[in-house]
């Protein structure tokens, strides 16, 4: 499992760009970490590498964002807020978690009960400077790194 360090917010959008390059149709990557740990900032550069031009910010008031891309719809989860699981049955999360698009979850904890095996799961953790941030990369079953 490869562990990156990263010093400034654009190395781990760039670890999101390299990311992006595996990613396939259909994926789905479950990012772990406490508030500010750089989840959104990774998503960023995924989304960068897909080709979507779409403004990407945490969704604020709803649970989930669909952006286009060159290749296949980009579904941004953001799980901070959510209160109980039902709410993901109430926004139909299967089409999100096993369509055609990429799936990328933050929070993901909060639905780990619902989740498959086959996720990227990404930790992030602040490292022992200011701007360190320490981020494992586990990839699916039958995928590598
Ligand atoms: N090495 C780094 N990687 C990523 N972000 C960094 C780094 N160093 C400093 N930062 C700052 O940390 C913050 C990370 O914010 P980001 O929104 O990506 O975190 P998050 O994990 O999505 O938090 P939240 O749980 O609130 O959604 C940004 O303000 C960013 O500028
Ligand atoms: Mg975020």
């Amino acid at each position: 499992m490869p562990v990156f360090h990263t010093y400034a917010p654009e190395e781990t959008q760039n670890l999101g760009r390299l990311l992006a390059l595996r990613l396939r149709p259909g994926d789905i990557v479950a990012l772990y970490g406490e508030l500010g740990a750089g989840k959104t900032c990774l998503v960023q550069g995924i989304c960068q590498q897909l080709g979507t031009g779409d403004p990407i910010t945490s969704p604020t008031f709803t649970l989930v964002q669909e952006y286009r891309s060159e290749g296949w719809p980009i579904y941004h989860l953001d799980l901070y807020r959510m209160k109980r699981l039902e709410e993901l049955y109430e926004i139909g999360y299967e089409e999100y978690l096993f369509g055609e698009g990429i799936c990328l979850i933050e929070w993901a904890d909060r639905m780990e009960p619902l989740l498959p095996e086959e996720v990227w799961r990404v930790h992030l953790r602040h490292g022992e400077a200011p701007r360190e941030r320490i981020i494992s990369i586990s990839p699916p079953p039958d995928r590598s790194w």
